[in-house]
């Protein structure tokens, strides 16, 4: 049985693209292998969110992940501050990660040239404290968009260097994950880049019929193809991208076909894929005010979670401890 983890920071609500990428395939893995998933509200202090907006945030995860099928009967669903043993390992993993190397991530590069005002340490160091996350539970898989590649690629580093260090086979060097196939990354609705929660291209487990409907609408398209088999602009591809994921293949053939012989509709295609991402959301939107009424029941499942992931941090961080030479004296 392999072991998979995956983490969303709660920084607003789920998008498709984090549902797609990150949690809605894998919630058939959880009978099958050992899953952990985490809301990892460390990783969005990086930006000084307001206490009451993260506490709200990080609940609003936990609410999303639940209605999204995670059962935490037989997953580990917790709150990445809830596994103290999480900053222990951080901390030394640190030590043998490089300045250079962190400074050339390039999530780094992108959220220091974006936010000159606030290239905080955190910020640098946030490779290892994703490393921290997988290493900790030594996990096999770790599903996720293709935004996050280069993170996985980072924490097989960090893991060898470990080993090498200290001569040990300790670590397990994890792969990104998406059941053999390419990492996804859904575009957004603008044109360009790809979904996310802050850039208002998106569309959420929250949203209703009618706003799903309305967002595919207003998504940004050309005048349409005037010459036969010509080359598709961005904001187009796009619409096809989140097609092929969310549509039958013979929808996607239809409307390529159409495009390709210019005789596409926008409009027609629009309307498909809104019911098409309708189809796929509906099932989780209609949990979500459930679960968000039911206090009790987040509660019961934060706490067992948080005890679940001590029980394996511990086991992880006391072999870390050992390996390294650090020893108690009582
Ligand atoms: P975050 O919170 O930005 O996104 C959560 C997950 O959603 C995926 N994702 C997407 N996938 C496809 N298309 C998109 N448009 C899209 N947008 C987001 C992300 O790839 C991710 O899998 N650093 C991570 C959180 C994290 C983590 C970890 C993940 C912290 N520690 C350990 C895995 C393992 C992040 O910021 O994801």
């Amino acid at each position: 049985m392999d072991t998979v983890l995956s983490g969303i920071r709660p920084t607003g609500n789920l998008h498709l693209g984090n549902y797609l990428g990150a949690v809605q395939n894998f919630v058939t893995m959880q009978y099958n292998e050992k899953c952990f998933f985490f809301i990892a509200d460390y990783h969005s202090l990086t930006t000084h969110p307001n206490p009451k907006d993260l506490h709200k945030n990080v609940r609003q995860v936990l609410v999303e992940y639940l209605a999204a099928g995670l059962d935490p009967e037989v997953s580990t669903i917790y709150i990445q501050s809830d596994l103290p043993e999480l900053c222990e390992l951080y901390l030394l993993l640190n030590m043998s990660a490089y300045l250079g190397e962190l400074e050339r991530t390039s999530s780094f590069k992108e959220k220091a040239r974006k936010h000159s005002e606030n290239i905080n340490a955190g910020l640098l160091t946030y490779p290892v404290l994703m490393a921290a996350d997988i290493l900790i539970h030594n996990a096999d898989k770790v599903p996720v968009g293709k935004d996050q590649e280069q993170h996985l690629e980072m924490t097989r580093k960090f893991a060898r260097r470990f080993n090498n260090i200290y001569g040990v086979e300790y670590f397990k060097e994890p792969v990104a994950y998406n059941f053999g196939k390419e990492l996804i990354k859904i575009p957004g609705l603008d044109g360009s880049g790809k979904m996310g929660k802050s850039e208002g291209n998106g569309i959420f487990l929250i949203d209703d019929e009618a706003t799903i409907r309305k967002k595919v609408m207003k998504a940004v398209t050309d005048s349409g193809p005037t010459e036969p088999d010509s080359e598709m602009p961005e904001s187009i591809k796009n619409l096809f991208t989140i097609m092929e994921i969310v549509s039958s293949p013979d929808t996607v053939t239809y409307f390529k076909e159409k495009y390709t012989t210019c005789e596409i509709r926008y409009g027609d295609l629009k309307k498909q894929l809104a019911e098409d991402i309708i189809k796929v959301i509906k099932p989780v939107h209609e949990r979500i005010k459930e679960i968000d009424s039911d206090d009790d029941y987040l509660k019961r499942v934060a706490s067992q979670g948080a005890e679940k992931a001590h029980e394996s941090g511990i086991k992880t961080i006391n072999n870390v401890r050992e390996i390294i030479g650090i020893k108690k004296f009582y």
